[in-house]
């Protein structure tokens, strides 16, 4: 036997002592290590056979086997006694086990799930887009002119090469357009980025829900049942009403912002709608003709709505969060209040 071979065998002896079952079976493996004619035995014998100028260092390892293997008998002598003779007894089997703990889906998802299952039901599918995109695809396409505010590098993060985070859901309406004829009706849900310092009501990143329907004769009154079907399901009160607003987006023209009767007061005033009976849960519009040109549909053929819902906001109404940062900060705590 080698130094090596030493060192290996006493390595396999440690391991299988320290996996031992019973103080039986740590007995026969201390009778096969150190007993009478145990391997320490060989090793000891083989010191005749090495070269003069190894033979100290060949000492020393026998006696570090001999040494070692006898305190991990002892160990694990200790150990099996500590636990009842054998590990496995001891154990009281009629206590309850140990479940494992079972994740959450994140109140975000399991909204934007909800959401996307309403609009399916009404013969809506789902479309995505990137994050990252051109700046043609997030506002120019979109009507919105150069010197809009909103492309200012201090609302938009864009990246060195030109590109940008997108700051709307409303990219995905244009890439849609561009790849499919009418009629068209989708729902998008996705990331959004805008440069906003975070407090209770804002984040850098955030989801909209979007939704676009395009065909022949689409009129407003459609964009108006349509929210009414979704916000019912939705809150699960079928006597919400609509509301819609005088607004401004560059890509809808007319464009409204879209409130409806609160699910909690019906309207009459509460601390949830803030008193004024309406609750706000978007910004939509009928498409604008300019939108039309630039993915190539003739706005002489084609009438069209769109919408853009902020998923934050709405389950922060719906659960009655009251910072938007409790949704980012992934504590265990507050997660499994949707379970
Ligand atoms: N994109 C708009 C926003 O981010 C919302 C919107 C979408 C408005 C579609 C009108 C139509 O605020």
């Amino acid at each position: 036997m080698n130094i090596q071979d030493i060192e290996q065998e006493k390595q396999q002896a440690l391991a299988g002592i320290a996996a031992a079952a019973d103080e039986k079976a740590v007995e026969e493996l201390r009778i096969r290590y150190l007993g009478r004619n145990g391997l320490l035995q060989d090793i000891m014998k083989g010191i005749k056979d090495v070269p003069n100028d190894q033979k100290k260092e060949y000492g020393q390892r026998a006696n570090s086997f001999k040494t070692e293997v006898l305190d991990a008998v002892n160990a694990r002598k200790e150990t099996l006694a500590a636990a009842g003779g054998q590990t496995g007894a001891g154990i009281d089997l009629t206590l309850p086990g140990a479940w494992p703990s079972l994740g959450t889906r994140h109140p975000i998802s399991a909204l934007i799930d909800r959401a996307v299952g309403i609009f399916r039901s009404i013969g809506f599918t789902v479309a995505e887009g990137p994050d990252i995109e051109d700046a043609f695809h997030n506002f120019d396409a979109l009507n919105t002119p150069e010197s809009h505010p909103s492309r200012n590098p201090a609302d938009t993060f864009y990246l060195e090469d030109g590109t940008l985070l997108r700051t709307h859901t409303s990219p995905v309406q244009i890439r849609y357009m561009e790849t499919h004829k009418p009629p068209v009706r989708i729902i998008a849900p996705g990331r959004c980025y805008r440069r906003d310092t975070p407090d209770a009501t804002h984040s850098a990143s955030f989801h909209q829900l979007e939704g676009l329907y395009v065909a022949e004769n689409v009129s407003l009154a459609e964009l108006k049942g349509d929210m009414e079907f979704f916000v019912r399901r939705l809150m699960g009160r079928e006597d919400i009403r609509i509301r819609l607003r005088p607004h401004f987006f560059p890509f809808t023209e007319p464009s409204v912002e879209v409130d409806y009767s609160c699910h909690v007061c019906g309207g009459e005033g509460c601390r949830v709608c803030k008193h004024s009976g309406w609750i706000e849960i978007g910004g939509a519009g009928m498409v604008d003709p300019n939108v039309f040109k630039a993915v190539g549909y003739d706005p002489e053929k084609v009438t069209g709505y769109a919408f853009g819902m902020g998923v934050e906001r709405m389950a922060m109404i719906l659960y009655g969060i009251p910072d938007i940062r409790l949704l980012y900060e992934n504590d265990v705590r507050f997660l499994r209040q949707f379970r």
